[in-house]
């Protein structure tokens, strides 16, 4: 068997294969200079236990169909009870291709057209399209930036939005993609409170759960009490915490018999429902043996985040705003005084850096820019070079 290493430094070319992070499709034609830190995955070499196991599963050499794997559903149960002590019923897991196609499905299953879903911008853009193409209507709660730095949810607006009868459903991104927030038990059961009184069902995606830094621990919201986890539906991947994201399916979590009765008929009707037995042997070894690899990788983030910190210390063109998890930073540039355009163009052309514009978060994340941390130290060293560099010239 292979002896794989835990070496976050080694540069591994991700244009051997078509990795959409380095892909003209992202990058653009011209854009194989540049720093690719949009697309959200790492640059990291899976763990060894999950190349291990899918290697073991590649010798089998038999991919015909298969069922769930005995220890799947108790491995992705142990992991979240041991990790974040939360003890889900294995009874209550339902298997999605991707987290996104959960939030579609539940969309289109428990609200009607032209309803609202409630969503806290600046949040993952995905969000929106989301909502869109399924013909609902994004109803934004714009989150609240602290003078301390630090994003808040605004429970007077969430309270006018979700008073609304129109307004059905609400999109949780817990950790929060983009501003790095490790929600509360506090303000989590805050937000359950406000929509279990006027019947907004809660779609947490908590595909970031398990990356949080020193001070912050995730709190699955499904997990706050009974009457939330009936009102909710969470959903859960692998895909970020062990960088298998092209290689593993995700997980529905609901506690409410009748609507888990739906979704599972939903599953079937779109044929959603199929095993991958890369994804199934990936998942698993992640999730029972992934996690000391896990920490490993996070301390590597919160070492490359200290050099970002430590570089643009005391700068007014640019400020970090501070991560409690997820290896994806907001930088604050509104201190150039450019508009979107000018500050896409600013970091393509003179830091070149390929990172995801602001605005594309909603309204109020114009002025921002969010950039992808887990690569290697040099990498982010050189990248942080060429964006002083740029700022100063
Ligand atoms: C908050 C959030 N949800 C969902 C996704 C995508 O998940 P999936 O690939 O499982 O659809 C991402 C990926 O960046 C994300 O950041």
């Amino acid at each position: 068997m292979t002896d794989y290493q835990f070496d976050f430094d080694a540069e591994i070319d991700r244009r051997e294969v078509p990795a959409l992070k380095v892909h003209p499709m992202v990058l653009g034609p011209d854009g194989d200079d540049l720093f690719a830190a949009g697309v959200a995955d790492m640059d990291f070499r899976a763990p060894p236990p999950v190349l291990a196991a899918m290697e073991r599963r590649l010798r089998h050499g038999i991919f015909g169909y298969e069922a769930v794997a005995d220890g799947l559903f108790p491995a992705l149960a142990e992991w979240f009870a041991r990790r974040h002590g939360w003890s889900l019923d294995t009874a209550h897991i339902l298997r999605a291709p991707n987290v996104l196609n959960s939030l579609a499905i539940a969309a289109s299953l428990f609200t009607r057209e032209g309803e609202g879903i409630i969503v806290q911008p600046p949040v993952f853009f995905d969000f929106f399209d989301i909502i869109r193409e399924n013909r609902r209507k994004a109803v934004v709660n714009p989150l609240l930036l602290g003078p301390d730095g630090r994003y808040e949810m605004d429970f007077d607006g969430l309270e006018r939005l979700a008073a609304d009868p129109r307004n059905r459903m609400l999109f949780l991104c817990n950790p929060h993609n983009p501003v790095g927030r490790v929600w509360e038990r506090d303000e989590l059961s805050r937000l359950g409170e406000i929509c279990r009184r006027h019947g907004v069902l809660v779609v947490a995606d908590e595909i970031h759960a398990d990356i949080t830094f020193a001070g912050h621990s995730f709190t699955a919201f499904a997990s706050l009490g009974e009457a939330d986890a009936l009102n909710s539906i969470s959903c859960l991947s692998p895909a970020k915490s062990f960088n298998i994201a092209s290689c593993c399916s995700s997980f529905t979590i609901i506690a409410d018999e009748g609507r888990r009765a739906a979704f599972q008929a939903e599953n079937s009707r779109l044929t959603v429902n199929k095993n991958n037995a890369f994804a199934n042997a990936a998942m698993e070894a992640a999730y029972r043996d992934g996690g000391p690899w896990l920490d490993a990788a996070v301390e590597y983030i919160a070492d490359n985040l200290k050099l970002v910190r430590d570089r643009l210390k005391g700068r007014d063109d640019v400020k970090l705003i501070e991560p409690e998890g997820t290896f994806l930073l907001w930088l604050d540039f509104r201190g150039l005084g450019l508009d979107d355009e000018g500050l896409r163009s600013f970091l393509r052309t003179k830091a070149k850096w390929a990172v995801t514009r602001g605005a594309a978060f909603g309204e109020n994340g114009a002025g921002f820019a969010r950039v992808n941390i887990a690569c290697t130290r040099a990498r982010l060293s050189a990248a942080l070079d060429r964006l002083v560099a740029a700022l100063s010239g």
